[in-house]
């Protein structure tokens, strides 16, 4: 058994599994419909497009019977372990102090639990620290010096992130900054410019409907030191509910987690609609949130966001601002797809 599963939340998650045989969608608005749910006869996980190892690794690891957060964990720790990689844990780009602060959010969807880790230093595996938030405390999330005294306390080793290369992207950074950094110009004319913004988010479901999501980032490269992203924020970065599904994001944290836009997506689709559809009327939604100084000329956002989605049958989607791709796993194979848009261009 997963050590999640066989943890505190066990009972619950056997509960639910026994509910969920006759299952109804729940504790939606008043015009939700009526979803049967007949959960995949094989895994199916979908992520960020950085996330083709990941999924096929989770994939493997779900179809021998493997929990699927622990899968999933499994996945993105390719990405946070990959020095060249530098949107996530190892080699990710630094704050505009030239320090790696990562981001990190899981949840667990039959044992309906969750866990964050926010601005962590000198940890690769920040979503590995996440999980055991979830799993070792009562908490769900801990942040800077105190989510570091945690992971020592587990025997996670503190190491230096940076590498060569991300540190002389920083060192160019710095030499270059001026209009391009964090700060506002007093006269509100500002133009954010774009600026590297990874993250890998992965999401699962198995052949018993069990639902897992995780997401996992170094943030927004050269930001002010404490920043957190949308990553560690549950129902932003990622959500998932055991009974629907489960969604994540990559992109420009700060649109996202003003429209709480993982939540918003399992929400459309507890509604009914297709994870691709869910994840497109998310997106609206945060056209709809975003002030003007973040919008060009066309009305069109200055930034990148996507959601990737999956519901409890195994129904797969992902959309972005602009073009862009994703990864999935289904059936027995894993490959990169075109996520759905809003917009062709800017
Ligand atoms: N979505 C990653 C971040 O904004 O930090």
């Amino acid at each position: 058994m997963s050590d999640i599963l066989s943890r505190r939340g066990f009972l619950g998650a056997t509960t639910g599994l026994a509910a969920a045989a006759a299952f109804r969608v729940p504790a939606g608005p008043p015009e939700a419909p009526a979803v049967h749910i007949r959960p995949p006869a094989k895994p199916v996980i979908v992520a960020s497009g950085n996330g083709l190892r990941g999924v096929e690794r989770a994939g493997q690891l779900i179809a021998t019977g493997s929990d699927t957060l622990d899968a999933i964990i499994e996945g993105v720790k390719i990405q946070e372990l990959d020095p060249t990689d530098m949107s996530v844990g190892y080699g990710g780009l630094p704050n505009e102090d030239g320090v790696i602060q990562l981001d990190a959010s899981c949840m667990h969807g039959p044992t309906r639990r969750a866990g964050a880790v926010g601005a962590l230093e000198n940890i690769k595996t920040p979503s590995v620290v996440a999980k055991y938030v979830l799993l070792y405390t009562d908490h769900i999330l801990l942040v800077g010096e105190g989510a570091k005294r945690f992971a020592l306390s587990y025997g996670f080793q503190e190491e230096d992130l940076m590498t060569e290369q991300t540190r002389q992207r920083w060192l160019s950074w710095r030499a270059n900054r001026s209009g391009r950094d964090d700060w506002l110009d007093v006269s509100g004319e500002h133009e954010m410019v774009a600026r590297p913004h990874g993250t890998i988010n992965i999401n699962a479901v198995n052949a018993r409907g069990e639902i897992s999501s995780v997401t996992t980032t170094s943030g927004l490269a050269w930001k002010i030191p404490g920043r957190v992203g949308d990553s560690p924020i549950v129902g932003a970065g990622q959500y998932c509910d055991n009974d629907v599904g489960a969604a994540g994001s990559t992109g420009r944290g700060e649109a996202n987690i003003k429209a709480c836009g993982a939540f918003l997506t399992v929400e459309n689709m507890r509604r009914g609609m297709s994870p691709t559809d869910a994840a497109l009327e998310t997106l609206r939604r945060v056209v709809a949130t975003t002030e003007g100084r973040l919008l060009n000329e066309r009305g069109r956002p200055t930034f990148g966001l996507n959601f990737y989605a999956l519901n409890k049958n195994g129904e797969f989607g992902a959309a972005s601002m602009y073009p862009s791709s994703f990864s999935a796993f289904h059936g027995e194979t894993a490959a990169v797809h075109d996520t759905a848009h809003l917009f062709e261009g800017r």
